[in-house]
């Protein structure tokens, strides 16, 4: 497979080729795109170092696959060129996932919808991925009422410029800002922009996406986003409210046998889901498993996961994986 990958040079660029490489997908080209500035430049994939391309000289060697993460404007513009010479594009960006005719695919959840003759499907928000993991198993045998989620989103889900912000702060240097305020020290209850409704683009992506890969597009949702000075690993609160009575004890061994979700829920030995333990590995971890006591039938419950692995690279790769599978 010839597989592209367009913002090879991105923090989720970067882990899409090494995503690659441990699953072993069937990679005999690899061609990695980035902006003019990068053009040249290597990026090391299976022991080789492959130059950097821009984005038409990628087009034009009509990859099978092409893995985008350049962002919204870039997925706007090049996307559908990819896909109509038969590439089949999986974009990280927001830019396709609302659209009618794309598909928006957590491949544990939904990757039965995917057919032979998809071409441009998206890859949910990394908060929305996690979240979904988690959420579908529970929802498909109690039936979803509401769902209120909080989010403590690490600063990598911003990409290097505000990760860099960060490191500069911690030096007691002057950075340029990637967000409005210092991150170090702080948390930002502020993801992307601020829409008439009051939320900002990040919590609507949650509500929006959720309901789209459930399938219920009633679905009552409410989020907020807040970044905190994590470098990598998103942590949800997690409130659901079910359609019907549940047991504690069965929502852990549905968890527990659900694919993609580790559960790590020991209180009384302090074992629950934290970042700094999530880094590095693909699965959603889950704990604090616990009834809401405020309200029948709803349950409380913490969800990490990284964000740049399950929230975007590894995803994006099983979506090719099962794109393979059914071709
Ligand atoms: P470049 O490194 O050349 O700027 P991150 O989210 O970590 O900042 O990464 C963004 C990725 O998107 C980088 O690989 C970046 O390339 C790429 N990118 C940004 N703008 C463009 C563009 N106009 N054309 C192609 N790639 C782009």
């Amino acid at each position: 497979m010839k597989v592209a990958i367009i913002g090879a040079t991105g923090l989720v660029g970067r882990m899409m080729a090494r995503i690659l490489e441990e699953r072993d997908f069937p990679v005999t080209e690899l061609i990695p795109a980035a902006s003019e500035r990068s053009v040249g430049k290597m990026v090391a994939f299976k022991n080789k170092e492959h130059q950097v391309v821009g984005v038409e000289e990628a087009l034009s060697r009509k990859p099978d696959f092409a893995l985008f993460s350049a962002g919204k404007d870039l997925s706007l513009k090049y996307a559908q060129r990819f896909a109509t010479t038969g590439t089949i594009v999986i974009d990280n960006s927001s830019a396709w996932r609302m659209e009618k005719n794309a598909r928006l695919i957590v491949p544990e959840v939904n990757g039965n919808m995917l057919s032979k003759d998809d071409r441009l499907i998206a890859n949910p928000n990394c908060s929305t991925i996690q979240l979904m993991v988690a959420v579908h198993p529970l929802q498909k045998k109690y039936g979803l009422n509401r769902m209120v989620v909080s989010t403590y989103q690490a600063v990598s889900g911003s990409g290097q410029k505000a990760l860099d912000q960060m490191e500069a702060e911690r030096n007691r240097q002057n950075p340029e800002p990637a967000y409005p305020h210092p991150i170090d020290l702080n948390c930002l209850p502020h993801g992307g922009d601020f829409l008439p409704n009051g939320y900002t683009s990040e919590e609507m992506k949650l509500v929006n996406e959720s309901r789209k890969i459930l399938s219920l597009p009633e679905l009552r949702v409410t989020a907020t986003v807040v970044r905190i000075p994590v470098e990598t690993g998103h942590s949800e609160s997690v409130n659901l409210e079910f359609e019907k009575d549940f047991d504690i004890e069965d929502i852990c061994e549905i968890l527990a046998k659900s694919p993609g979700i580790n559960l790590l829920d020991k209180p009384e030995q302090n074992k629950y889901p934290m970042p700094l333990y999530a880094v590095g590995k693909d699965d959603v971890f889950v704990g604090r498993i616990r009834s809401d006591e405020s309200l029948p039938k709803a349950l409380n419950m913490w969800v990490v996961s990284d964000n740049l692995r399950k929230g975007a690279a590894t995803n994006a790769v099983q979506i090719a994986e099962r794109m393979l599978e059914i071709c």
